[in-house]
C-alpha cells in the first residue's frame, strides 16, 4: 500500500497537483462559498490535505478560524507545516483509515478547544482508501451538527469526448481503471448514497463533471493535462512493481503508441469534452 500512496511525493506529481488546483479552484469555488456563507470562527477538519496548498486556497478566507489538515506521509504534513503552520493553519501526520485515527482527532481537537468541526472536507481521498463508506460514517460524529462534509471525487462514468471516431477516451478510460495507482477513478457518483447510508441530511450534488466546449483549446489542453498526463508514468511505475505482468507492460507500450493521438483529438477544434468530477455536500 505504501508504493500506491508514494506516488503523492513525488515532485512531478505535486507539480500535477498545483495545476490541478489552479485550474480546479474556479470550479469549486462557488460550492465552498455556499457553504463558507455566513460562517464565522468556523473550525475546518481536511483529510488527505497533501502538503497544504489546496487547504489554505479552500480556507483561507476569515469566516474560518481554525484549520487541522490531517496527511498520511509525514513529509507532507511537515511540509505543510513550514510552508502554512501557525496561525489558524496546522498540519498533522495521521492515517485516516487506522484504528487510532478518532482518538488522534480527539486530541488534536482538545488542544485547539474545537468541539466539532464545522467542515469535514475530503477530496480527492476517498478513492484511495480500502473502505471509504467507513470514514464518511466515522467522521460524521466529528461534524457539529448543522455541520457540513465536502466531498470532490472523480468519476469517469461521467467522462466524454464528441466526437470520437476512433474510441480513444473509451480506451484510455479503461487503461485509467486499470491502474491501480490511481485510486477507484467511478468512486464520485456513490459518494452521495454513501452519504445518505450514513445518515447525513441534504445531501446535494453539485456537479458531476467538469466540460469543455469546441471553442476553448486552452481549457481541453489543461483538462487533458490533469486528467491523463500521469497515465504513462504509472503504468511505467507499475511495470517496475510487477515485471511479470504481461497485461501492464501491454497497456504501457498502448498509451506510449497512442498518447499523442488522443491529445490531438482531445484538444482538436470540434471535439466537445467532460470529465467526471463529482462534488457533494452532506450536513450532520
Ligand atoms: C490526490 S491527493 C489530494 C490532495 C488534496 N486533498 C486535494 O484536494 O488536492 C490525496 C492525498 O490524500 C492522502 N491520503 C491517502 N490516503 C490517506 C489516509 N488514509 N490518511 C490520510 N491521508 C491520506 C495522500 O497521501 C495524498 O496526499
Amino acid at each position: 500500500m505504501d508504493k500506491i500512496r508514494d506516488v503523492y511525493k513525488q515532485e512531478k506529481e505535486l507539480l500535477r497537483l498545483a495545476m490541478q488546483q489552479s485550474f480546479l479552484k474556479e470550479e469549486e469555488e462557488p460550492i465552498y462559498n455556499r457553504v463558507l456563507e455566513g460562517m464565522e470562527h468556523g473550525a475546518v477538519l481536511d483529510i488527505g490535505c497533501n502538503d497544504g496548498t489546496r487547504t489554505v486556497d479552500r480556507f483561507g478566507t476569515d469566516r474560518v478560524s481554525k484549520v487541522i489538515g490531517v496527511e498520511y506521509h509525514r513529509e507532507l504534513a511537515d511540509r505543510a507545516n513550514s510552508n502554512h503552520g501557525g496561525g489558524k493553519f496546522h498540519f498533522y501526520q495521521a492515517d485516516a483509515e487506522s484504528s487510532g485515527f478518532e482518538d488522534s482527532l480527539e486530541n488534536i481537537m482538545e488542544i485547539f478547544g474545537i468541539e466539532g468541526f464545522d467542515i469535514i472536507n475530503i477530496s480527492f481521498v476517498l478513492m484511495h482508501l480500502k473502505d471509504p463508506g467507513k470514514l464518511l460514517s466515522r467522521m460524521k460524529n466529528f461534524l457539529k451538527p448543522g455541520g457540513t462534509l465536502t466531498s470532490v471525487e472523480t468519476d469517469d462514468r461521467f467522462s466524454r469526448m464528441l466526437p470520437d471516431k476512433e474510441g480513444r477516451m473509451k480506451q484510455f478510460l479503461e487503461f485509467c481503471r486499470k491502474d491501480m495507482l490511481s485510486g477507484r477513478r467511478r468512486l464520485g457518483g456513490d459518494v452521495p448514497d454513501m452519504l445518505e447510508l450514513c445518515g447525513y441530511q441534504d445531501v446535494l450534488v453539485h456537479s458531476r463533471c467538469i466540460s469543455a466546449s469546441a471553442s476553448e483549446k486552452n481549457r481541453k489542453e489543461q483538462m487533458f493535462e490533469i486528467a491523463f498526463s500521469w497515465l504513462l508514468e504509472d503504468f511505467e511505475q507499475m511495470c517496475r512493481i510487477y515485471p511479470e505482468n504481461q497485461e501492464y507492460a501491454r497497456i504501457k507500450t498502448e498509451i506510449a503508441e497512442n498518447y499523442e493521438k488522443f491529445r490531438i483529438d482531445f484538444t482538436e477544434k470540434s471535439t466537445e469534452v467532460s470529465c467526471g468530477l463529482v462534488m457533494v455536500t452532506g450536513v450532520r
